[in-house]
């Protein structure tokens, strides 16, 4: 059968930072064939030229261009036009009689409706049809309320089986080896809890800026950008219960439930602005937008009491580093320098996991050091191991909808952070990421390992 992927939003930073060289290894790897066609629409006025004349002027990675030329087609929409989904119709009829129809909003959810509206209404997608499946990018609503309204619309038009909500970290590799590493791992999954572990940091730290995403970045911030959906995600894969059973909708249900266990004191966030933030393209002179979170959570439950769960993000910071560290206790008093085990999960640049334990030093001495057993996920592996993008673009091919994400996770995390946003807090500027270093181990004693 044939495959259609029309993606709206062709002409935004996702296309060319993450779709472009997702689909330019599915089709050098062939999982993707000449059979998939891919229509990328904009509000442009762009002929399939004028459009990649512009696209490769923002795509930094080698795309494998002879293999994707021939599938791609530029198509000019005003999305609010009923005709323009009409003639979108016609084009993808014309092109194959049976097929496999996706559609990719990689648009900011106030749009959501507007297209999902057209698609249903002109016989895109007819709801219910296996072969007609939809996308949505995130954030998925600008808040709890919002989000509760796109979706209430979004179920008019689609069964819930034909949507898939996005969120890229649910596709990273080791992202989807948490749960393995915790739960095929007698040792781990008996230490999992608050008898054992004294804390948990989960890091997704970015030396980049805003760059040219202003319009976007400047609405949504930090909270709602990465905490809303990829820190949670993480949080809920580390902490949630040991599920009924592996399929995709136990491990959902587990994963809400945490959520909902969940809370933030006004008084454990810190928000940032780096320094400069206001003078990049299309961001309000007076933005008091974060750039920077940091909070302590709690998981209101009896596996998790007294265990602060440290979230931290941040673009312009001085790494580019997202993990996952389990800090166990340490009730060894028998012996000087004894650290604390410690588990960590790299998730990216690096990608692998490190489990920290002490030892005796080599030679004639007595003394206790740390040792590091550390697995590198990607050396064992020919290539380059999938980006996330490239993972769950093939799963919507496939229809494999595990790592989206459900209606009910989206909603309890929405929950989450609409509380931290009636929280009035102070913005902190900073020049450099030694500077809120400094304020969060001030708070926060103890805790300067690994930050
Ligand atoms: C996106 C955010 O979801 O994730 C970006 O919108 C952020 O602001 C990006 O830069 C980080 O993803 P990754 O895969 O580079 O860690």
């Amino acid at each position: 059968m044939k495959k259609i992927i029309t993606i709206f939003g062709a002409t935004g930073n996702l296309m060319y930072k993450k779709l472009f060289p997702a689909f330019s290894n599915l089709f050098k790897n062939r999982f993707l064939d000449s059979k998939t066609k891919i229509y990328l629409v904009g509000r442009k006025d762009y002929t399939l030229e004028d459009y990649l004349l512009e696209a490769k002027k923002e795509i930094k990675t080698n795309i494998e261009w002879d293999l994707l030329l021939p599938q791609l087609n530029y198509i000019q929409m005003d999305f609010s036009n009923s005709d323009d989904y009409i003639r979108l119709k016609t084009i993808i009829n014309d092109d194959f009689t049976e097929k496999d129809k996706m559609f990719y909003l990689a648009v900011p959810p106030q749009l959501f409706p507007v297209i999902s509206k057209g698609i249903n209404s002109s016989g895109l997608i007819t709801k219910g049809s296996d072969n007609e499946r939809i996308v949505f990018e995130k954030p998925f609503g600008e808040d709890l309320t919002t989000a509760q309204k796109i979706n209430k619309e979004l179920w008019q038009y689609f069964e819930e089986k034909q949507i898939y909500r996005i969120d890229h970290y649910l596709g990273k590799e080791m992202i989807q080896n948490i749960l393995i590493v915790r739960f095929t791992n007698t040792i781990f999954e008996q230490a999992w809890n608050n008898k054992t572990i004294s804390s948990i940091q989960i890091i997704a730290k970015e030396t980049e800026g805003v760059l040219r995403r202003g319009n976007y970045y400047d609405k949504v911030g930090a909270l709602k950008d990465m905490v809303q959906s990829h820190l949670l995600q993480m949080v809920s894969l580390v902490t949630m219960e040991r599920p009924k059973s592996f399929a995709s909708d136990d491990i959902k249900d587990e994963k809400v439930k945490v959520i909902k266990q969940l809370s933030i004191d006004k008084k454990d966030i810190i928000l940032g602005q780096y320094q400069g933030y206001k003078d990049a393209i299309n961001i309000e002179s007076n933005s008091a937008t974060e750039t920077f979170v940091f909070a302590k959570a709690c998981i209101n439950n009896d596996r998790w009491k007294g265990v602060p769960i440290y979230l931290l993000t941040g673009k312009s910071l001085d790494e580019k580093r997202s993990e996952i560290i389990i800090n166990f206790k340490n009730d060894s008093s028998d012996f000087k320098n004894v650290l604390n085990n410690k588990l960590i999960i790299r998730v990216a640049p690096v990608e692998g996991v490190n489990f920290i334990f002490n030892v005796k030093e080599a030679g004639l001495s007595e003394k206790v050091v740390p040792a590091n057993l550390d697995y590198c996920h990607t050396c064992n592996y020919l290539g380059n191991t999938p980006e996330a993008y490239e993972k769950l673009l093939l799963d919507l091919f496939n229809k494999q909808n595990s790592l989206f994400t459900r209606w009910d996770e989206i909603e309890s995390s929405w929950k989450v952070i609409d509380e931290v946003k009636t929280y009035k807090h102070e913005l902190f500027i900073y020049n450099n990421y030694e500077e809120i270093k400094e304020l969060i181990v001030k708070g926060n004693e103890g805790l300067i390992d690994d930050l």
